[in-house]
């Protein structure tokens, strides 16, 4: 078969996400059963690259990875250009290192499966004449340029499943129930977690808020109970006109999650008994949804495709319900914000929902 890339490398970087077994999955049966092509894990994203922690991947380790959750390549947060040091035996950078790695190995291209950052590296590494595809991998859902990112959809669900639990002790107990979901600085996960939940209100980086005004929209609804989703990000009026020095500080020195603040000050702002749930990890772990399964699995054919026609310095993405290539520039150092005037914004307010502006 006519390919441009015989040897190839794979890594994961950034929070895991899930779908991410079902992407190498893919990605490695079509590249080494369509084209003939061998495929190398790097073991914990970058560092694996930079260490020479590779392995050879044959179709066996990967063939029955589809529903597993996590990555069997293991991540890490280790960023290659940030504030780099040189290896205390070596002497070298860590972008030194993983060129020669690259050539120690033979590999004419990397595919770097994760989020912002990691697609942020991913175009560095372009620029440094790396042939690199990038795999749009998070819950965050918050990578510029692709309308969805795997791992999204399954958070959702988990969310959505929670507050569902949750809303029956709500109402038993006449309660507030704070959810508090990821997201990191975008609102997505929120946002659909409270749609998909019919939540009373919803809290979003995006959209500043006044307790003041959400407890008073809450006392006087005269629900019995209510369901606020406060997605990570989320800020108050004073914190959004904060630069992000002052902003970093001010939540460094909170003794609880925004969540916690949230109920606590809606509480005594209400009267209302309030409870607060971080739903934190339990929304990356555990098995991928079938949703995320499929995209996951034609992103990672699709990069296979991009390996063999040697398109590189691309993000696989999806735009207009259709999967296609971007460049990783496009990506690189950006944050896909909820828009204000998101139609689902829109029709979640035109229904009740109150964002707490
Ligand atoms: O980016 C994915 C994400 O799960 C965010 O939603 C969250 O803020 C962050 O990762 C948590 O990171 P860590 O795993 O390093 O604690």
């Amino acid at each position: 078969m006519n390919t441009k890339v015989k040897k190839f490398g794979i890594l994961c970087s950034g929070g895991d996400a899930p779908g991410l077994n079902a992407a190498i999955r893919s990605l490695c049966m079509t590249a080494i059963l369509q084209y003939g092509m061998e495929a190398y894990g790097s073991f914990d994203g970058y560092r694996g690259l930079i260490e020479g922690n590779i392995r050879k991947l044959e179709v066996q380790d990967v063939e029955n990875l589809l529903g597993a959750g996590g990555t069997f390549l293991g991540t890490s947060r280790v960023k290659p250009f940030k504030n780099p040091e040189p290896d205390s035996v070596t002497g070298l950078l860590p972008v030194e290192a993983i060129k020669k790695n690259i050539e120690k190995w033979n590999l004419d291209a990397l595919v770097c499966l994760g989020g912002n950052g990691t697609n942020s590296t991913a175009s560095l590494l372009s620029k440094e004449g790396i042939n690199v595809i990038g795999l749009p991998k998070t819950i965050d859902n918050d990578i510029e340029g692709t309308e969805v990112t795997f791992g999204f959809h399954t958070a959702i669900d988990i969310a959505c499943d929670s507050i569902e639990r949750i809303r029956t002790t709500a109402c038993s107990h006449s309660r507030i129930m704070v959810v508090e979901v990821m997201g990191h600085k975008a609102g997505w996960l929120g946002l659909y977690s409270a749609v998909g939940s019919g939540a009373d209100v919803v809290l979003l980086p995006e959209i500043p808020y006044d307790i003041r005004k959400v407890a008073e929209k809450i006392k006087s609804s005269g629900k019995k109970y209510s369901i606020v989703v406060v997605a990570e990000g989320a800020k108050n009026l004073e914190e959004s006109r904060m630069d992000k020095k002052t902003f970093k500080k001010s939540r460094a020195l909170m003794t609880t999650s925004i969540g916690g603040r949230v109920a606590k000050e809606l509480e005594e702002l209400t009267g209302i008994e309030s409870r607060v749930t971080v739903l934190g990890y339990l929304q990356r772990g555990g098995i991928p949804s079938a949703y995320d399964r499929i995209l996951a699995t034609m992103f990672g054919s699709e990069a296979a495709h991009f390996l063999s026609e040697g398109k590189f310095g691309k993000l696989v993405a999806m735009r207009n319900g259709k999967i296609c290539g971007i460049d990783l520039s496009e990506v690189e150092g950006k944050v896909k914000k909820v828009p204000i005037l998101h139609p689902m914004v829109q029709s979640a307010k035109e229904m009740g929902m109150y964002f707490g502006d």
